[in-house]
């Protein structure tokens, strides 16, 4: 097979982030925007020695699960993967991708057992962030990257993002435009403003708002805040973050309150949580009260049972689970989410709980030798890279009769499981669609002590 050549391929499989899978010569084609069941002619674009990518010139039989892509951005921007599908089937793609990935690690056949979908899958996100920079032209843009590059596709109505948060978004670019506030430029690292994120209680209709910054002031700050605060009344707080390194990373470390408190509340079900710039909060509130009420099902809490909330960021899975549990303690890297945890466990009226500031495997081993403290129940939500080798080690010797854990990258999850495999077995496993039309996807897993 060799680049450029054309050929009509039959599509027999979807890989991970919704794309068609042909076979050819004995090499797999992975080819974007094909649908299972489809008849494709495609151009040959990459050849490596065991598969290819190819892309589509023409659909000759068309599945009955394709779509019209309800978005004018879908075929350049980097969010969505699947919004050519019809949304049952890609929960179907994302099962079976899971279901392939822990095969994969574990090296054995898994079972899912719940599909947790989402009855209306648009404008569910509660955090809108978008760079801000220079186009081609050399004209301030503001949208989402495309796939695998910092060039930044304009967006101002994205199908995934909260309206108001898009409406808010789009009137600070304007004030941008029409007043010359100079936006950052990548190439040499000059120009004010980064970034902008919105966050929203979806509940409370609270509004929070973050201006990243490459300088410690930039012109016209005042009169953007009062554009703001006299348009949209939702908004409660609007903070400046300045990061002048040249870095992925959004956040810089230093806040600058411009307006209100600088935080927003949310409630999921009955709790209501604080919620600060640095904090992590899951982006689709709609579905995270399904998972957490999932994980809690798993864990079948008496309310007798010491439980350790691990990744906990502002509390939220421990405080959710608060009313089951004798004595809970929470642990989280980032100080000010710990901070907002221990306020949202007094807003909540929530005595059991102790929140700790740091890495899950420096403070777990200390922790459990210094204070002799057994749980009987872990909840586990580390970020996308999953948990430290130390951390796993630590579960290993504690040995709590379950372990709940919630991830949201199969990949880590199979290889955490991989070793916790040596004492648990795996009870149950659910997904939850967290971020519909992307290749997103969360799983839940009940583990249990092995006897
Ligand atoms: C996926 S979030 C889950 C947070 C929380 N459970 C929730 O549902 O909102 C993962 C959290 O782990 C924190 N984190 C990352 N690495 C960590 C580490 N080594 N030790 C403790 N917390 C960590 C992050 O700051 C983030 O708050």
């Amino acid at each position: 097979m060799n680049k450029n050549e054309e050929f009509i391929v039959d599509i027999i499989d979807s890989g991970f982030t919704g794309e068609g899978i042909a076979k050819r010569d004995g090499m797999t084609v992975f080819i974007p925007n094909a649908i299972k069941g489809e008849k494709v002619k495609i151009k040959i674009l990459k050849v490596t020695t065991s598969h290819a990518f190819g892309k589509i010139l023409e659909i000759l039989k068309q599945s009955e699960n394709r779509k019209n892509p309800d978005c004018e951005t879908y075929a350049k921007c980097g969010g969505c993967s699947m919004r050519h599908i019809d949304y049952l089937k890609t929960l179907e793609i994302k099962k079976n991708s899971v279901i392939s990935t822990l095969k994969k690690a574990l090296g054995k056949a898994i079972e899912i057992n719940e599909v947790i979908g989402m009855d209306n899958p648009y404008n569910y996100r509660n955090k809108l962030q978008y760079p801000i920079g220079i186009d081609e032209k050399e004209k301030p843009t503001m949208g989402v990257f495309a796939e695998r590059t910092h060039r930044i596709i304009s967006t101002q109505n994205c199908k995934i993002q909260d309206l108001l948060s898009q409406k808010i978004a789009n009137s600070i670019f304007q004030f941008i435009l029409d007043n010359n506030i100079s936006v950052y430029n990548e190439k040499n690292l000059s120009g004010a403003l980064r970034h902008i994120i919105i966050r929203i209680g979806k509940k409370t209709n609270e509004v929070m708002i973050t201006l990243v910054t490459n300088e410690k002031n930039f012109e016209k700050e005042q009169e953007l805040v009062n554009n703001i605060i006299s348009n949209f009344s939702e908004v409660k707080t609007i903070v400046k973050n300045i990061n002048n390194k040249n870095t992925n990373v959004i956040l810089g470390k230093e806040n600058v309150i411009l307006y209100g408190n600088g935080f927003i509340y949310d409630y999921l079900d009955d709790f209501k949580f604080k919620i600060s710039p640095m904090s992590f909060y899951q982006v689709n509130p709609v579905q995270t009260e399904k998972l957490y009420g999932k994980a809690v099902e798993f864990a079948n809490l008496t309310g007798k049972e010491t439980v350790f909330d691990l990744y906990c960021g502002i509390g939220t899975i421990g405080i959710f689970a608060s009313k089951k549990i004798k004595k809970l303690y929470g642990i989280e890297t980032v100080p000010e989410a710990i901070k907002d945890a221990k306020e949202n466990a007094k807003i909540n009226n929530v005595q059991n709980a102790e929140f700790f500031a740091d890495n899950v495997e420096k403070f777990l081993p200390k922790f459990i030798n210094q204070n002799n403290i057994k749980p009987d129940v872990i909840f586990i939500d580390p970020p996308r890279k999953g948990c430290d080798k130390i951390a796993l080690e630590t579960l290993l010797k504690i040995e709590a009769s379950k372990i709940v854990y919630v991830s949201c990258n199969p990949a880590t999850l199979g290889r955490d499981l991989k070793i916790l495999e040596k004492k648990y077995n795996m009870e149950k496993i659910a997904i939850c669609d967290m971020f519909p039309f992307t290749s997103h996807i969360e799983c839940v897993c009940l583990l249990s002590l092995k006897k």
